[in-house]
């Protein structure tokens, strides 16, 4: 019986109502921020493109982490830029890495907070790509190696979860395997399973001193136009035992992470990348946009395409919102 029995306005014409048949739900818990970690004492160096984000030193970053855990946020994602970058990304898997020394500085000093590692080259390499240059090619089998001492070191400094960002084949399996074998057996891999080589990373290579000397990174990472390539890319890292998976970025990218929802039953996570961040803030900033509704707005479709947690730069803002 369609109209006029049926009247869909009838259910949103008071917020009681409105707010008794919502269908999706944004808790401060689902939200992860991402921290960029840098040497020295007492540094906050804001980055440009990204405003309101900074490098921190690790006494700041703990005292941003401890704001973090008040907030009720479902964690925080480490991003370190070392003093010195190297052919071999020695940075990254030093046990006195400027990531390491964050990970303890955190863990000491704030309780129950859930801490994830980025396990990535990029910030670490001299030339900026994720892995291993052999004849200007990035090297996929050789980079499991540092991508395996990577993720031991994090977990032995007290990473709660290692986050493997770098889209080589096989590191879900070989970071496994690796921390296993270093008695590991309950740190979970969070993976950047399906993640695209996208444009709107452009702002977060700023903040990591990360990009590419030469050439891109489209021999690892995705082809935006490609779907079903992210079904299989998923589906991998499961059987080689990632426990909660990935889609990045975001917002333009809500139909993989619908698919990813229907088709696996696993925690799954979004990354709202700096580049979706920073246009926000951008037309924020010109009065083209309300920013507090674009927040929310963005959040919760992330959220009802399927993705149950999203690392966001808006995380401290979103938590306040719905505070
Ligand atoms: C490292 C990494 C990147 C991002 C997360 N981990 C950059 C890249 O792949 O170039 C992007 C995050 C963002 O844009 O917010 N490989």
């Amino acid at each position: 019986m369609p109209f006029p029995t049926q009247r869909l306005r009838r259910l949103r014409s008071t917020e009681p109502l409105r707010r008794l048949v919502q269908e999706t739900h944004l808790a401060p818990s689902q939200f992860i921020l991402p921290l960029f970690v840098c040497p020295g004492k007492g540094v906050r160096k804001e980055i440009g493109s990204m405003p309101g984000n900074a490098q921190l030193s690790v006494d700041e970053l703990v005292r941003e982490a401890a704001a973090c855990k008040s907030l009720g946020l479902g964690g925080v994602i480490l991003f370190g830029i070392p003093e010195s970058k190297d052919e071999f990304a020695s940075g990254a898997y030093d046990p006195n890495g400027i990531t390491q020394r964050a990970v303890r500085a955190i863990k000491q000093e704030v309780s129950g907070l859930l801490v994830i590692t980025d396990v990535c080259n990029c910030e670490y390499t001299s030339h900026g790509h994720c892995g291993f240059i052999n004849n200007g090619e990035v090297d996929n089998d050789r980079t499991l190696e540092w991508l395996s001492k990577t993720a031991v070191s994090h977990a032995e400094a007290g990473a709660d979860v290692v986050a493997p960002s770098d889209m080589m084949d096989g590191r879900v399996g070989a970071i496994r395997r690796a921390l296993d074998s270093a008695g590991h057996i309950n740190t979970p891999v969070l993976s950047y399973a399906a993640k695209y080589s996208s444009a709107f990373y452009g702002p977060f290579r700023e903040a990591a001193e990360s990009t590419p000397q030469f050439g891109d990174r489209k021999t690892y990472q995705m082809d935006p136009a490609n779907r079903r390539e992210a079904m299989r890319e998923i589906a991998l890292d499961l059987e080689e035992g990632a426990d909660m998976i990935m889609v990045k970025p975001a917002l333009p990218y809500l139909d993989v992470l619908r698919e990813t929802r229907d088709a696996f039953d696993v925690p799954l996570g979004a990354y709202q990348v700096s580049g979706e961040f920073s246009m926000i803030m951008a037309a924020a900033q010109n009065g083209w946009l309300d920013l507090d509704r674009t927040i929310l707005e963005t959040l919760t479709c992330i959220r009802r395409s399927g993705a149950d947690f999203i690392l966001t730069y808006f995380a401290k803002r979103a938590a306040e919102l719905l505070g």
